[in-house]
């Protein structure tokens, strides 16, 4: 075989191999700490809402992390570092790699209503991972804008002296705490649907763990 050829055909090995690579490391480690800093952050904040409930009804015990309010702060300082930084990470990644152009670009209503109506009757394709399809876009697009919102407002009612412009472009404290409190909801509501669609398509689950 000539050298071009062999190039040739190692080149087009390379491409199989990387074209077989669904979710690059980087998304893998960036998903599965926010994962855990996400739960770390729900479970310490249904302790500390508990202290202070803006509704008829505290979480069980059973459910909430740091025991007590003190314990359940710490808890929930912690994971925010985790969360912030890791986070910072995966919006830096994912605009300068061009993945969120890539893969949550464009979401389109046609789209959205299509694939919605092809989900409901069971005829939505799950052949080909490394596209996500328009309801994965949505609630993809859609639950990292939370998550940006609820960091924000987090921020604004843990500092709202030193940050009192973020906590007056909120609408002030009280507004800020429901808008902190409304995202959680959204989160824990994404993650119910998320997670029963990755157990649905466990070869998702598995691109997500190994990457193929
Ligand atoms: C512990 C439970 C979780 C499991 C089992 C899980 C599983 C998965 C899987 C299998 C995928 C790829 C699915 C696909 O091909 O559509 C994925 C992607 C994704 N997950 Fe999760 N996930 C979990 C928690 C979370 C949390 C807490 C969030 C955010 C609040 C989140 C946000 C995302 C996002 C934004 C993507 C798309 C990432 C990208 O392509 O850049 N996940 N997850």
């Amino acid at each position: 075989m000539s050298s071009i050829a062999a190039d040739h055909s190692q080149a087009a090995a390379q491409a199989a191999g990387a074209a077989k690579v669904i979710q690059p490391a980087w998304v893998r480690i960036v998903h599965w700490i926010n994962a855990l800093a996400m739960i770390l952050m729900i479970m310490s904040g249904w302790q500390i809402y508990n202290a202070s409930p803006l509704f008829n009804f505290t979480f069980s015990r059973s459910i909430t992390l740091g025991g007590w309010l003190g314990g359940a702060l710490q808890w929930h300082f912690a994971a925010m570092w985790l969360l912030m930084v890791n986070g910072l990470v995966y919006l830096t990644l994912g605009l300068i790699t061009g993945r969120f152009r890539r893969k949550l670009l464009p979401i389109t209503v046609d789209g959205v209503v299509g694939d919605t109506r092809a989900a409901l009757t069971g005829k939505l394709s799950h052949a080909d991972l490394s596209t996500y399809n328009y309801v994965q876009k949505l609630l993809y697009a859609g639950i990292i804008a939370v998550g940006i919102v609820i960091v924000l407002s987090g921020l604004a009612i843990w500092k709202p002296v030193q940050l009192q412009w973020l906590t007056a472009l909120f609408g002030g404290y009280d507004v800020a705490r429901y808008v902190h409190f409304f995202c959680m909801a959204a989160i824990v509501g994404f993650l119910v649907i998320h997670v029963a669609l990755a157990l649905l398509v466990p070869k998702s689950l598995r691109a997500m763990i190994i990457g193929r």
